[in-house]
């Protein structure tokens, strides 16, 4: 197992689906929290990549091209644009946002299955799969379609039923029919390449989860279950027609399971945007970690590190893989077949200028351990009671009193005046305000707890209301101009401060207030 050196990293962030836009459940439970993680480490000097791009293959898209009447290009075209324009305006600072219908990645992604198919690492069955024989063509099990054997629903797939929730298999449903013909499917023989993960249990798998000790409970709690049922080869290549060919001769007519190629995305991303060192990222000195929902879980910590630790030549397996739970609306599970969600797209139209509240709202209510909830009340009340009580608050006073008695310049302060406020039973020297508020911010995100991170970033600007409350600058301007100047003087540095550590969070409003200090990030 090569978990590769510590000195730089690789942060990914799941590639959505381009079959549909992204709402806040995705923002809440991945982009969110991984953009504040890059950010952390950039301000830190950290050397990173922060690589994400859109996934589009898979059968949901070509369900949704063929239900509109167009071609499964045309829906990702559509919604990788849609995408990848909102997570810019959000602020979401990927080094590159990439996508699967690249030629990099039907590069990438057929030379890493070539590469294992030379090394001997599949596994050739043969096995019955439903066909129509009206349309000559297998049958994901998407494309079936029947009654729910549970409850009885018609139009239940045949990998799910949407009104009851329950997981099927085809052979389950009542009256199967193709989607496409409507004719009743028949059982054919086929040839695909399955990864051997009951092997590779043994071989790789049962050691490498079972030393990730820092890995988050629920993120291990999952990857053990699976485990504990054992695993099973699974297969990594499709009879269908949209998707990356399988490069292997007479392989026509099949594909590369979206699930095999989808996070070789990640690498066919690195190989564009860096074309000359784009493998050193992703062996050797890099550390990879993947932010994933909670659904994605088995993919990133089973089958791909498996596929990884297969192609060997120093290849990095991921070191962390911090995923979240869900995030539901207003009580519900958020729903993208009953168009339940709050979509990016359409909140930063609705609300423009309003990136950092949608931020801070969704990382204060982040679903780190378990499911979580948004509502517009919560919504409304953290950004009235919270961003406007208490930082606006704070960045308004600092401001407002600088103006006021000062002409908007930081004053000189006295020797004596500085001493006198050193010594003050109010107040933290620079040191202490960095060891008690700064630094427990960087340590909470480097754990991935990014709640208590954004709690601890709103303590520094509770501090400085408290800063100010308890040392009245207001009073002893008149009193003793000198004092109030070191108050004022002081009251600015938490505020930049505060300012530099907002801005993983809430980069929009960092920088006006940057800007409104005359302040650089770097100054
Ligand atoms: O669940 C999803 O939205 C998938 N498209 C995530 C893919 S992540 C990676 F493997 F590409
Ligand atoms: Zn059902």
């Amino acid at each position: 197992m090569y978990l590769c050196g510590m000195s730089r990293k690789t942060i990914t962030a799941a590639l959505p689906y381009a079959n549909g836009p992204v709402h806040i459940g995705h923002l809440a439970g991945v982009y969110v929290p991984a953009d504040i993680y890059a950010r952390t480490l950039r301000m830190m000097g950290e050397e990173l990549l922060f690589i994400c791009g859109s996934d589009e293959h898979g059968v949901p898209i070509t369900l949704r091209a063929r239900k509109e009447g167009i071609t499964p290009q045309d829906v990702v075209d559509r919604y990788h644009k849609i995408i990848g324009d909102s997570f810019k305006d959000l602020g979401i600072s990927f080094d590159t946002y990439s996508r699967t219908t690249s030629a990099a990645h039907k590069q990438t992604a057929q030379e890493f299955f070539s590469n294992l198919l030379e090394k001997g690492a599949f596994d050739v069955q043969v096995s019955e799969q439903y066909f129509d024989p009206e349309t000559q063509q297998f049958l994901a099990d998407r494309y079936i379609v029947g009654a729910c054997p549970k409850c009885s629903a018609e139009g239940a797939y045949g990998d799910q039923c949407e009104k009851c929730g329950s997981t099927l298999s085809p052979d389950e449903l009542v009256n199967p029919k193709s989607a496409l013909s409507g004719a009743e499917p028949i059982k054919k023989e086929t040839r695909n390449w399955y990864l051997p993960l009951d092997r590779l249990q043994s071989e790789f798998l049962n050691e490498y989860i079972g030393s990730r000790q820092n890995w988050k409970s629920n993120v291990l709690g999952q990857c053990k279950s699976w485990l504990n049922d054992g695993l099973k080869p699974r297969a990594m290549t499709r009879d269908l027609e949209w998707g990356i060919p399988v490069p292997v001769e007479g392989a026509d007519g099949k594909v590369l399971y979206v699930w095999f190629e989808a996070p070789i995305g990640y690498i066919s991303a690195t190989r564009e945007l860096r074309p000359d060192d784009w493998e050193s990222w992703w062996t050797g000195d890099s550390e990879v970690i993947h932010f994933i929902g909670k659904d994605n879980i088995v993919f990133h910590c089973i089958i791909f590190p498996a596929m990884l630790h297969l192609r060997g030549d120093n290849y990095c397996v991921p070191s962390q893989v911090p995923a979240n739970e869900f995030l539901n609306l207003e009580g519900q599970k958020i729903s993208t077949s009953r168009n339940w969600a709050v979509w990016l797209h359409e909140y930063l139209q609705e609300l423009p200028n309003r990136q950092d509240e949608l931020r801070y709202v969704l990382t204060a209510i982040a679903p780190e351990t378990k499911d979580s909830e948004f509502t517009w009340k919560d919504y409304q009340t953290r950004v009235n009671s919270e961003l406007v009580g208490i930082l606006g608050n704070f960045a308004n006073r600092v401001l407002v009193l600088l103006q006021k008695y000062n002409n908007g310049v930081i004053p000189e302060v006295s020797d004596q005046a500085q001493a006198w406020m050193d010594a003050s039973n109010y107040t933290w020297s620079m040191e202490e305000l960095w060891s008690k508020r700064i630094a427990p911010i960087a340590q909470s995100i480097q754990e991935y707890r990014f709640r208590d991170a954004q709690f601890a970033m709103m303590e520094l600007a509770r501090y400085g209301n408290k800063f100010l409350a308890d040392l009245e600058p207001w009073k002893k301007v008149k009193e003793d101009p000198d004092a109030a100047s070191a108050v004022l003087a002081r009251a600015v540095q938490i505020l930049y401060n505060t300012a530099l550590a907002m801005e993983p969070f809430m980069p929009f409003a960092s920088q006006r207030l940057l800007d409104q200090l005359n302040a650089q990030p770097s100054a």
